[in-house]
């Protein structure tokens, strides 16, 4: 048994990040754009409006957060399952996710990261603490600007299963 099972089933969300940053085909910095689904978040303070995420200390995408500390959340419906599944199986340090799942990119407008133009929601978030939590961090983000369109339909997974709220 993990010590997840006895939170499931966890809403799976997708954390969009962008961070300058050296990689192995280009010597100089460049913007790079990720996206990587998470179950393991939930929201922490009402004032300020705080929201954790647990992310894997080899992850690419904690990389570009410990480097630009921003992040955003986006709520994903059940209908996008493919390109959950996706983000959270493959590393984007090389491979564009953006490109290989046609999610689309849009500019967030309090902090200097993308947003997932197809999500029923999202939190753009500033990291003001990290906590290190094993082989986890766990980014605790600000709160700069949130929208929810809908709530209903939304991912929730259970290990490999799927499921939604009506
Ligand atoms: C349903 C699902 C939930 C996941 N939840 C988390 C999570 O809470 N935290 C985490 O670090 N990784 C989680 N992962 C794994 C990452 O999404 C996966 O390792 C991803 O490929 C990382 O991408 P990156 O290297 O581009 O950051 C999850 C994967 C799936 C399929």
């Amino acid at each position: 048994m993990k010590v997840s099972d006895v939170a499931k089933p966890m809403q799976a969300i997708l954390v969009s990040s962008r961070a300058e940053i050296k990689t192995k085909f280009s010597p100089e910095p460049e913007v790079k754009d990720n996206i990587f689904t998470l179950c393991w978040h939930m929201p922490v303070s009402f004032d300020p409006p705080l929201f954790a995420i647990s992310a894997g200390k080899a992850r690419y995408s904690s990389k570009l957060i410990k480097e630009s500390k921003v992040f955003v959340v986006n709520f994903m419906d059940l209908k996008h399952e493919k390109e959950v599944v996706f983000c959270g199986t493959n590393s984007g340090e090389h491979i564009d996710k953006f490109k290989e799942t046609g999610l689309e990119k849009e500019e967030a407008e309090k902090i200097d990261c993308v947003r997932i133009k197809q999500a029923s929601g999202f939190l753009e978030c500033k990291v003001v603490n990290e906590v290190d939590a094993g082989d986890h961090i766990v980014f605790i983000g600000e709160v700069l600007n949130m929208d929810l369109k809908k709530t209903k339909n939304r991912m929730f997974s259970e290990d490999d299963r799927f499921t939604t709220t009506k």
